[in-house]
């Protein structure tokens, strides 16, 4: 974390800074319409940003899910991106710490994650096998599909995850 961010949920003001932040971060994915349609069309997310003044430095998105129509207790880490010049120095795991203790208050029993298992780790996410994401995750990436219980929490039933509409797109969740 650098001495001068802050770290607030992003506002519709905030929008465009944070679909310009996504190709600087993921130089080769395109995340841009799945950030701009969950952050504008409704599905209920967690949209943090760590700012340096007025510039938005770091982003995290989580989507509230469940394994079950009736239950949304979990929630779907992804994507965290930080602007590369300030990579390293704390402000993703200031997010994604920020974010959990948010969702623990607001009743998350579950969170998941597609993401590297060395960088995920630190934050207590371990392999998850009972909840399987939307889509089957290719045999190298099996490792990468995690999840954390929060403190309150029980985890999901097991069963298939059910994200909103955007999420519903296989290359999102393949190489
Ligand atoms: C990955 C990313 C979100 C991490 O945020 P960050 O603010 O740079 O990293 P932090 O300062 O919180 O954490 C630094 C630690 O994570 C490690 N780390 C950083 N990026 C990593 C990565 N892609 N894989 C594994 N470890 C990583 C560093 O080695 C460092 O470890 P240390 O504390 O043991 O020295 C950020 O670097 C980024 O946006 N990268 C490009 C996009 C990307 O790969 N996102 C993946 C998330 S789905």
């Amino acid at each position: 974390m650098t001495s001068k961010s802050v770290i607030r949920e992003t506002t519709p003001g905030d929008i465009a800074q944070v679909l310009a932040l996504y190709p600087q971060a993921f130089p080769e994915e395109e995340l841009r319409p799945v950030v701009s349609t969950l952050l504008k069309e409704g599905p209920e997310v967690l949209s943090l940003a760590a700012f340096d003044g007025n510039a938005l430095v770091a982003h995290v998105l989580f989507t509230i899910c469940g394994t079950e129509e009736w239950d949304r207790t979990g929630a779907l880490l992804a994507p965290l991106g930080v602007i590369p010049l300030l990579q390293r120095r704390g402000l993703g795991s200031s997010l994604v710490r920020a974010g959990l203790e948010r969702l623990e208050r607001r009743g998350i029993k579950q969170v998941f994650v597609l993401g590297d298992p060395a960088y995920y780790q630190r934050f207590g996410f371990s392999p998850e096998r009972q909840v399987l994401a939307p889509y089957p995750i290719p045999e190298e990436w099996v490792d990468a599909w995690r999840s954390m219980t929060l403190a309150a929490g029980e985890p999901l039933a097991a069963g298939r995850l059910l994200l909103p509409e955007p999420w519903m797109e296989p290359a999102l969740w393949g190489p």
